[in-house]
């Protein structure tokens, strides 16, 4: 799951950057849009005009599970099910747990990896997938301000509470000409004030944010920016591979600068 109780930190744009770059390692991957009340996954990962059954069409089992998710045509291992359009919040109370694990459980055989785009705070959808015993990791996401550093300790508090140990923390938007005037704080600050492991570090980028805007993550592959190196970086880190915090992001003469 990759979440955080704070809104707009970049879950999204993070869970669609992270499991295409995943997909092109050749990897298969499903997303999941489980943010029920404004869905926004399809554009970022382009699947804006494609059709097909919805997550909670998948958890309540009212289509067959193969129909709940397509794939993407310029990127065949990724896979992607919306959230339902126009869902009544009120539906929510009667997704049992049962149903949540039962899903999850059926799609593990399926997949290499499985990202959830959550919705921001501790609503019942939180409640639902943190406790299952399907879902073994969370990623928190927050961006570089002290209040939603703090947010990012709260979430991970909150999955304490349902046995789950955060797999890391990804702080989005980190602005570098602040850390260096001083008026952020800097990445040694955050890895101290923080119990959770950093992840990865995805520098405030506008590439990323104009190609979110026009859903084009999935062909981001052609542009060099930083975020889009920063993405790909933690990608490679959830799939095992030793990669340094800043590596390809900032020239390693000037990294002490950020610390
Ligand atoms: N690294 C980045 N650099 C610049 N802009 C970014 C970056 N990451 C995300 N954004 C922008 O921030 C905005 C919020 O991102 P996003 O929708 O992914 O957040 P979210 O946490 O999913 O929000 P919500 O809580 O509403 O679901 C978007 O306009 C996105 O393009
Ligand atoms: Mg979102």
């Amino acid at each position: 799951m990759v979440t955080s109780c704070k809104g707009g930190v970049g879950k999204t744009t993070l869970t669609a950057g992270i499991s295409t770059a995943l997909a092109k390692m050749g990897k298969t991957v499903l997303t999941v849009d489980m943010d029920f009340g404004v869905r926004s996954l399809d554009l970022a990962l382009g699947f804006e005009n494609n059709i097909c059954a919805d997550a909670y069409d998948a958890i309540t089992e009212r289509c067959e599970l193969d129909k709940t998710y397509i794939s993407s045509p310029d990127c065949p291992n990724l896979f992607f099910t919306p959230a339902p359009a126009g869902f009544d919040n009120r539906t929510m109370d009667s997704i049992l747990k049962e149903q949540i694990n039962k899903y999850l459980s059926a799609l593990k055989e399926k997949f290499d990896y499985i990202f959830l785009d959550m919705p921001a705070g501790f609503g019942k959808m939180f409640e639902l997938v943190a406790s299952s015993p399907v879902t073994d990791k969370a990623v928190i996401i927050c961006s570089h301000s002290p209040s939603s550093v703090r947010a990012a300790e709260k979430t991970a508090f909150e999955l304490y509470k349902f046995g789950k140990t955060p797999l890391g923390l990804v702080i989005n938007m980190f602005n570098i000409p602040f850390v260096k005037k001083g008026y952020y704080p800097g990445i040694l600050d955050i890895i101290e004030r923080s119990s959770v492991k950093l992840m990865g570090v995805v520098p405030d980028d506008t590439v990323i944010d104009s190609i979110q805007q026009r859903g084009g993550l999935i062909n981001c592959e052609e542009l060099h920016s930083r975020g889009n190196t920063a993405i790909k970086n933690i990608a490679r880190r959830i799939n095992g591979e030793n990669v340094s915090l800043m590596q390809s992001i900032v020239k390693t003469s000037k990294r002490s600068q950020l610390l």
